[in-house]
């Protein structure tokens, strides 16, 4: 068929706006709007489930033809921003949720104006990359030639950190060959959390060569036993890759010896890493930075700025203390993607050679301005600050007869349940499932959960930067209220806990 076009100059439609304004005068309201739903936060439910016209609107036929943006913006806050997690609101304690910054949510925006690939390149988002992952080498206390990268988040700053330890033991060869039949293993605490299973899943390894070492009363790694298990596998003809450590566990917040810890590593020539996903920031808290004393020692560090560094969904850090085995890892420099003595592209695929993504978004922005604007010291003060509270709380359910803590508690981590005398002991967990529903239901607050030692209990992760001393003394209340009134109620089978929990 003849190109009815041929020869023709073709269209010049785009994206854009023909009327600028009226995007900005959306714009402005927008901005208003956002910083309102924000400074407002302490006045709604911490959650509530989205609407049936909510959940109706969001099941729509794909929009083939377009609509104003105004209508748009109108469904959004009908239909999708009453609905959120609740971890910007200040009563939000589940799994381990940041709640981000109004600094962060402008510069979220200003990035995505300049909507930078940023791969590597000359331009001004690849030196802020490069800038902020010096200050948190820094803040960490690795050295200045260590090297580093922004990622989406934990998950993915310990995969990376686990990969750079396989290849640096079983050598580079890995890359083209695989791991072929070499039975390598890796060794972390009982407590750690879920990345690391995924990763030797990932990684070819396979789960079983996860050795989950046994924990003390306060959920450290037991040094004796991880001696002792690296032992049996050197023995058995395996291949030990490296030794994770815990800054921070998911259900109770503990914090392995990483000091020694280190000097395990460091007498069997394995590579340490450490998960620190929240508690490595408590490297910027003075009065507590004591807690994760042997950190600095680390091949590589993984942490999230999503959760304790208070900063927009998603970032992540993983730094190395050794660039080479950094670059052997990822080094990645096809054709396509050439480095030119000048131009834009002397360094295409910079950031791209230090992980596992291509394009890239300017991450890095978000974090240089909360870093900038509020300062390390500030974070940190909040930081102290959180811990204090989670204190204030041990210290009210300590008091109060109706409530005992669960296992230990460490940092800014708390696992409490509701066990009064006349609730039986086997009832009990059947019992705090039902209650901590009916707590995230009411809408006042939002632990999550944990099991420790077979029971279950309510868990307070405390990484949020609004609560104040009351919202604690709330959420007891309401724990206790709840907790009465299910009591009260006709004796019943409370349902058991549905399918497994993650964090
Ligand atoms: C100790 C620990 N490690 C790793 C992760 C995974 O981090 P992310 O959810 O950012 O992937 C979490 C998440 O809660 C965590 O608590």
């Amino acid at each position: 068929m003849k190109d009815e076009r041929h020869g023709q100059e073709p269209p010049n439609e785009t994206l854009d706006p023909d009327d600028w304004e009226q995007i900005r005068s959306i714009g402005h309201a927008m901005l208003d709007d956002m910083v309102d739903y924000v400074r407002d936060v302490r006045d709604r439910p911490v959650w509530q489930s989205p609407s049936q016209e909510a959940r109706a609107t969001m099941a729509s036929p794909l929009p083939r033809a377009g609509r104003p943006l105004r209508e748009v913006y109108d469904e959004f806050k009908r239909s999708i921003l009453p609905y959120p997690t609740g971890n910007i609101h200040p009563r939000f304690w589940g799994w381990v949720m940041g709640n981000g910054t109004p600094v962060g949510m402008l510069a979220e925006l200003l990035g995505g104006a300049m909507n930078c690939h940023v791969s590597g390149y000359d331009q001004g988002a690849t030196l802020v990359e490069r800038e902020v992952v010096g200050w948190f080498a820094e803040l960490m206390d690795f050295p200045a030639k260590s090297t580093g990268l922004l990622v989406s988040g934990g998950t993915v700053a310990n995969l990376l950190g686990i990969t750079v330890a396989r290849n640096h033991a079983l050598g580079d060869r890995v890359r083209s060959e695989g791991v072929g039949g070499r039975e390598a293993v890796l060794y972390c605490s009982d407590q750690t959390h879920g990345w690391v299973d995924r990763s030797a899943d990932l990684l070819g390894l396979g789960e079983a060569a996860v050795r989950k070492v046994p924990t003390d009363a306060h959920h450290r790694i037991q040094l004796d036993a991880l001696h002792k298990c690296i032992e049996v596998d050197r023995r058995s003809g395996r291949t030990p890759l490296c030794v994770v450590g815990n800054a921070g566990t998911v259900a109770c917040g503990a914090t392995d010896d990483l000091g020694a810890v280190a000097d395990l590593a460091a007498q069997e020539g394995l590579w340490f890493h450490v998960d620190g996903a929240f508690g490595a920031m408590v490297k910027l808290s003075p009065r507590h930075r004591h807690i994760v004393a042997g950190l600095e020692r680390a091949d590589s560090v993984a942490f999230d700025l999503h959760k304790w560094g208070y900063m927009q969904y998603e970032l992540g850090v993983i730094l190395f203390r050794d660039g080479g085995a950094h670059d052997a890892t990822f080094s990645f420099a096809p054709s396509y993607l050439n480095s030119f003595r000048g131009g834009i592209a002397p360094n295409p695929t910079e950031f791209a050679s230090k992980g596992i993504q291509l394009s890239r978004g300017f991450r890095a922005l978000k974090a240089w301005m909360q870093l900038t604007s509020y300062g390390t010291d500030a974070i940190g003060n909040i930081i102290g600050q959180n811990i204090d509270q989670v204190a204030y709380l041990r210290d009210l359910i300590a008091r109060d007869p109706e409530l005992e803590q669960v296992g230990p508690s460490e940092m800014n981590v708390l696992c409490f349940r509701y066990a009064p005398e006349e609730l039986e002991e086997r009832a009990c967990n059947d019992f705090n499932v039902e209650l901590l529903v009916r707590i995230q239901e009411s809408g006042v607050a939002v632990p999550s959960n944990a099991s420790v030692d077979g029971k279950f209990a309510l868990r307070v992760a405390h990484t949020n930067h609004r609560s104040r001393s009351e919202d604690f003394a709330l959420l007891v209340e309401t724990v206790k209220k709840i907790g009465a009134e299910m009591l009260a109620e006709e004796p019943r089978e409370w349902e058991p806990l549905v399918g497994p929990g993650s964090d």
